[in-house]
This record gives structure tokens, sequence and C-alpha cells, in this order.
């Protein structure tokens, strides 16, 4: 296993890490980073690399303390992560931004050209969700346009909100930043994408990570998803921490499926260490054990018409009940 972390983000790195060459990239550039009163008390310490901080860290600065007209702030949802895979929106997006923000990962999948136009990276590992999402708004309320990146889609187990509700906690107004989402191709749907066709039907995603939804709760979402006859695509499915969660979860899905019920599963779906596997209900908790699955997985379960067609993972739409084909 690759991970072993307990927060929403896939992840190699360890939580904690800094990386030298951002506060390197931030010095030497100049940057109009941070507010003008703002910079010993603010806790996004713009153009620090040092900045890991716990999910319970207060925003720091408010919008009293920048004096420049805010920049445009864009949250960019990359796709899988290959380049082909990324909509010309969010390329042109990137292109445009002055300053990139991202978790570490991220920014790293950017293609050469996308980052060599940019003035700033401003990157960090694991577990700087609040403190990198600040540091994005800040860079922005200080004048630069910035764009905060994510995997898949900003809506999807990501940053948007997250962004908005700092903003706004700053004490702006809702239009006081120009703000835009750039949606890109969610994990569930490159994921099915790779296993066929499974997620033509009603689809629910869950999300394993009790890093901000509490177990019990996530628990009665999978009841309800597994009972009322959804495909289901498990997001943040594994990680040493979430074993148990893991083992929970599959034991509340053999409660409601039989244990023969189409699971696709799909590592890094358009990274370098892609890999897809299609496996009945009753080995999904042991393969748990295996690397096939951690936080860059997504799990799709069939619903009850789901079945494979060879190495295909289908669930009919319903069209078979009014037409004869
Ligand atoms: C914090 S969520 C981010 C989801 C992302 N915003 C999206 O739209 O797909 C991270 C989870 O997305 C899934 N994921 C992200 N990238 C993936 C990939 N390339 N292949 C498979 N699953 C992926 C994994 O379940 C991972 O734990």
């Amino acid at each position: 296993m690759s991970t072993d972390t307990d927060t929403d983000e896939e992840s190699t790195s360890n939580c904690g890490a800094s990386r030298d060459e951002t506060a390197e990239a931030t010095a030497s550039s100049g940057s109009k980073c941070g507010a003008s009163s703002a910079d010993s008390s603010s806790s996004s310490s713009c153009g620090s690399s040092s900045k890991q901080q716990s999910v319970e860290e207060k925003v720091g600065s408010t919008v009293e303390d920048f004096d420049a007209e805010p920049g445009q702030l864009t949250a960019v949802g990359l796709g899988p992560g290959h380049p082909e895979g990324m909509t010309e929106r969010a390329k042109q997006a990137l292109f445009e931004a002055e300053h990139i923000v991202g978790y570490t990962t991220y920014i790293d999948l950017l293609p050469d050209e996308i980052t060599d136009a940019a003035d700033e990276l401003y990157d960090t590992p694991m577990c700087g969700e609040v403190s990198r999402t600040e540091e994005a708004i800040d860079r922005t309320l200080a004048g630069n346009d910035v764009a905060i990146v994510g995997s898949g889609d900003p809506n999807v187990y990501a940053l948007a909100g997250l962004a908005l509700e700092i903003l706004e906690s700053k004490g702006a107004t809702a239009s006081m930043v120009e703000f835009e989402v750039v949606p890109g191709v969610p994990a569930a749907q490159s994921c099915g994408a790779l296993l066929g066709a499974p997620l033509v039907n009603d689809t629910v995603s869950i999300s394993l990570s009790d890093h901000l939804v509490p177990m019990p709760e996530i628990e009665s979402r999978l009841h309800a998803a597994a009972k009322e006859n959804f495909t289901i695509t498990i997001y943040n499915p594994w990680s040493r921490k979430r074993r148990d969660n893991f083992e929970k979860a599959c034991e509340i899905l053999l409660t409601h499926r039989g244990p023969d019920t189409p699971v696709g599963i799909v590592h890094g779906a358009g990274r370098e260490d892609e890999q897809v596997m299609i496996t009945e209900l009753a080995e999904l908790e042991e393969l748990g054990e295996d690397e096939i699955i951690d936080m860059t997985t997504t799990i799709v379960v069939g619903n009850e018409e789901t079945y494979v067609w060879d190495d295909r993972m289908v669930t009919p739409r319903g069209y078979e009940t009014k037409y004869d084909y």
C-alpha cells in the first residue's frame, strides 16, 4: 500500500513533509502574495513551504487586510491525471493563471508548458487542504489571478466548496472575487470508462474517508445506497488507518447484495500505475490488502442487474424492458 494518511486526498507523500522548491520559487519571484498587514497574523503563511497545519486551523486574514483589487480565483479540475484527460478550458484556465496552487501530486501531473508559463507555483503535500486553499484565496485577494487545482472535478470531494466557505469567512461578499469552477472528469467516470459501462443507471458516490464525516454516518449512507439498488462508486476506499472502514463497508454491501455482484476496481486511472480489475463482491474485502486498493483507487459496485460480459462491466439502462434487440 502506498498511503497511510487520514485525509481526503490521495497521496504517496508523508503528511507534514515540506517541499523546499516551493519556498525557493516563491522567495525568488517577488511574489505580490499576502495581505498588506496580515503577513504575521494570517494562518496562511503566504510564500512559505512549511505550512502544514491541522484541519482545525483557523482562517487568519480577512478581506480588510488586503489593499489590492482582487484577482480571479479559478478552481480547476484536472480529470484523471494525464494531459489528454484535461479539458481545453482547464488548460486555458491554467495558462491564464498567474499562480497555480495545489497538492504536490496534482502540480506534478501538470504538463511542463503549463507550469513553465505560470509566474508562481505553490504546492504542499498532504494535510494542508485548508491552509492551501486559504493560500490561494490570500493570493487572489492580494491581486493575483490564481488557479487552485485538484484531480477529477472541483465539485467532487474537492476544494471548490471550501474555497467559497473560506472566502465568506474572511468577510468577502460573493461578488468580491471573480470565482469560476472549471469542471474535470471525475474519478468515477474515468474509472467507469475503463471498466466498460457500469454507471449508466442511477449511481451514488460514497467516500469512506471519516476525516470529515463520522463513520456511523458513512455506514448509514452505504446501507441506504445498497438497499436501494444503486450502482455505488466508492471513493477514498482504503488507507492503513481506514482498514476497518473498508472492512465494514464490504460487510454492509454483502448484507444487501449477492456475493457474486460484479465489482470493478480501478487504481490510478490515467496515471502511469493504472490497474483495472473486475471481481465479485465476495472477494472485495480480501483485496483491501492488495496494492490495487489504496487512496488512488475508485471501486464500482454494480447494482442487481449489473453483469460481466467478457472483461466488461455492463449495467443495463433498461432499454431491454421496452425494445427487442
Ligand atoms: C479527495 S477525492 C478527489 C476526487 C476528485 N475530485 C474527483 O472528481 O474524482 C480522492 C479520491 O478520488 C479517487 N481518485 C482520484 N483520482 C483517481 C484516479 N486517477 N484513479 C482512481 N481513483 C481516483 C480515489 O478514490 C481517491 O481516494
